[in-house]
């Protein structure tokens, strides 16, 4: 059975740094045979306000499927006013109350242009992923000074930073193998043993 991962990128702005980060955790996570990955860009979806009509409701039909049926989650958010962005937490109000993130791993990666990186929006986005009861795993990537970090083109110019935010996708990967493959492998084990004593 592959390990699917959804992505989310928290920012809709054109040429965005979210993205150029998120891009390097893609590239990690495709470097997994086992790891299907369905990234989910929201300047696409449209998503309506909490309580409101979807115009396309299958697009968001689409994005709430992909979500409920991943093993983990990558959520990507630009750091904006001391927090997440709005995009971004118009995506988690928009998979449903209770939400469709509960009992999901959770990999957090927060991007800023400021000096202190983008520490109050992963918090945020920490304590709110706990709320709808996600796993958010403990170790947090943000990136600082973003626009040192990556040239308009993309490309990145600091190849610590590099790794620490290609961590975001490989800690998913190893928590999903550690505890959600290891907790059904030995229930397959379990069952299996349950049938030849029948
Ligand atoms: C509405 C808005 C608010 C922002 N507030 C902050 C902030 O509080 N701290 C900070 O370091 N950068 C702030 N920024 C800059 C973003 O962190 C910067 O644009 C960075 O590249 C990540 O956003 P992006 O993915 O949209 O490019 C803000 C940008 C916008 C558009």
């Amino acid at each position: 059975m592959p390990i699917k991962i959804a992505t989310i990128c928290g920012s809709v702005r054109p040429g965005n740094y979210t993205s150029m980060a998120l891009n390097l955790a893609l590239d990690e996570l495709a470097k997994y045979p086992d790891v299907e990955v369905t990234p989910t860009y929201l300047e696409h979806l449209d998503l309506p306000l909490p309580g409101l009509p979807a115009k396309n409701p299958d697009a968001i039909e689409q994005f709430q499927n992909t979500v409920k049926d991943s093993t983990a989650v990558l959520l990507a958010s630009p750091e904006y006013h001391g927090g997440i962005s709005s995009p971004m937490k118009l995506a988690i109000d928009n998979l449903g109350f209770p939400s469709m993130l509960a009992n999901k791993p959770v990999s957090l990666l927060g991007v800023a242009a400021g000096v202190i990186g983008a520490i109050k929006s992963t918090e945020q986005l920490r304590a709110i992923c706990a709320h709808v009861g996600a796993i958010p795993l403990p170790a947090v990537v943000s990136v600082a000074k973003v626009q040192q970090i990556f040239d308009p083109d993309g490309a990145c110019l600091d190849a610590d930073m590099e790794k620490l935010i290609r961590s975001s996708a490989t800690n998913l990967i190893e928590y999903v193998k550690d505890t959600v493959c290891a907790k059904v492998s030995l229930e397959e084990v379990l069952r299996q043993m349950g049938e030849r004593h029948e």
